[in-house]
């Protein structure tokens, strides 16, 4: 059923009416549409547009077919119905007859859209907040049991200074925590309703959108009604969130797979989320990283695609604007799959403690300290870096890590190097000397696990 038949003579070419229908996906917004629509057949009663009797039957028709919906969702693609809107509008003709053609009174599609969009996104927003926790849990989780592996920590891929791999895992919380704050701050200017701003101008009835928003769990109604049927910042918010969540995610997949490689073999991934060669029989490869990793930029191009869709669009609606739905529902939907899917393998990783250790010791990552010990004996840092550099190239060829080195060799360098020198530059000692706040020693550590904890309500 189209809605605008009347101005029109001749029929819709058929290639144009499959073009121009949005069924086919907005068809998941129908909860939201008919939530919407009964919200304003209750305030087109307060208004004295529907009486007490017709809007009951009404809402009693539109509650029946948000049961039948439920059942099932993909019995609306069977219809050729433009879009939801009309869809639900039909339907509920369909079901209680002329009455049911009062329910678009004062309102205009353009509004349900947007209100219709928003409910959506309130609503996954939610889905997508429990599975960021979720999945900080997990990281939590994991740092706690690998508190005292210590592994290297890179910059430029080369191994540069030893962490843990609890303080590894803390990272991603940090990323992750952001993510939830950006989230949580789209919500205070998403959570204003639309609804009631008609075509463009605002409704032409006498209808209290203040009261209208609130029922339907907005904290207030829209100032301005182009601007609020123009409006699709949320979207790009929601998918530029989407998109820096997803970096992390694909960061985090970047790290794991080489962690997994047969290079640095510092983990195990499970069986349950890695797949085989066919040709290959030794293979065990990290599938569920790599596309995570690649989805990245699928969730990417969904904001570069709104981004352009609205830039130097005209106010207000304009039918550009149905092109934002596609790539939003993809988008989040990957998002939140990769989030699952990150959740797993992390329920399912095994840390390689000694090889971890071996990596760290291997890789003069505790060179830095040699200049910071000849710092503390005196020397200016530059000095101090020159000559561990020295010192380091020198077991470099001899193939030796920097505490196998004798003292007399340290004496080639700098006679400022003592005894003493082989206990600052264990490990442990590299750990324990980075106590300032946000660095890697196990006080400080077991300190962000306590407060993550606390902020997570995990005991
Ligand atoms: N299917 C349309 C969309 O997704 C709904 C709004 C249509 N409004 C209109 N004036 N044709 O944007």
């Amino acid at each position: 059923m189209a809605l605008w038949g009347g101005r029109f003579i001749g029929e819709s070419n058929k290639l144009f009416k499959k073009f121009n229908t949005s069924l086919s996906f907005d068809y998941i917004l129908a909860q939201e549409d008919i939530t919407a629509s009964i919200a304003w057949s209750k305030i087109l009663m307060k208004s004295n547009i529907l009486s007490k009797k017709e809007q009951i039957t009404i809402e009693h028709a539109l509650v029946e077919l948000l049961k039948e919906i439920k059942i099932n969702s993909k019995n609306i693609l069977l219809s050729d119905c433009e879009d939801i809107h009309s869809w639900v509008e039909e339907q509920l003709i369909n079901k209680i007859g002329e009455l049911g053609k009062k329910l678009h009174t004062g309102r205009s599609r353009n509004d349900q859209i947007t209100t219709d969009l928003k409910l959506w996104c309130r609503k996954i927003i939610d889905i997508l907040l429990d599975n960021l926790i979720k999945l900080q849990i997990r990281f939590i989780i994991l740092a706690e049991a690998n508190k005292n592996v210590i592994m290297p920590g890179y910059t430029h891929l080369q191994r540069a200074q030893p962490i843990t791999f609890a303080y590894w895992c803390l990272a991603y919380v940090e990323m992750l925590k952001r993510d939830v704050s950006r989230l949580k701050n789209i919500l205070k200017r998403l959570n204003i309703s639309p609804l009631g701003s008609g075509a463009l101008s605002g409704t032409a009835w006498n209808i209290d959108r203040e009261e209208l928003a609130v029922s339907l769990g907005f904290h207030s109604a829209t100032n301005n009604a182009l601007d609020s049927v123009s409006d699709r910042d949320y979207v790009i918010e929601l998918l530029s969130t989407a998109s820096i969540s997803m970096m992390h995610l694909s960061r985090f997949s970047e790290d794991i797979i080489f962690f997994n490689s047969g290079e640095a073999n510092f983990i195990e991934l499970s069986d349950a989320i890695t797949s085989g060669s066919s040709l290959m029989p030794q293979k065990k490869n990290p599938d569920a990283l790599e596309l995570i990793r690649s989805k990245c930029g699928r969730v990417y191009g969904s904001l570069m695609s709104i981004l352009v869709i609205l830039k130097s669009l005209p106010l207000s609606y304009n039918k550009d604007m149905q092109e934002d739905k596609e790539g939003l529902f993809d988008a989040i939907k990957t998002w939140n799959n990769c989030l699952c899917m990150t959740i797993l393998v992390l329920k399912n990783i095994k840390i390689k403690h000694d090889i971890c250790r071996q990596a760290a010791e291997a890789g003069y990552a505790n060179a830095t300290e040699i200049a910071d010990y000849l710092v503390k004996k005196g020397l200016t840092f530059r000095e101090a870096h020159k000559i561990s550099g020295q010192i380091v190239l020198h077991a470099i060829k001899l193939h030796q890590p920097l505490h196998s080195l004798t003292l007399s060799i340290f004496h080639i360098y700098s006679n400022l190097i003592e005894d003493d020198i082989y206990k600052h530059i264990t490990l442990e000692s590299c750990l324990l000397k980075r106590i300032s706040k946000g660095g890697v020693a196990p006080y400080q550590v077991d300190q962000e696990i306590i407060t993550a904890k606390k902020r997570l309500n995990i005991f």
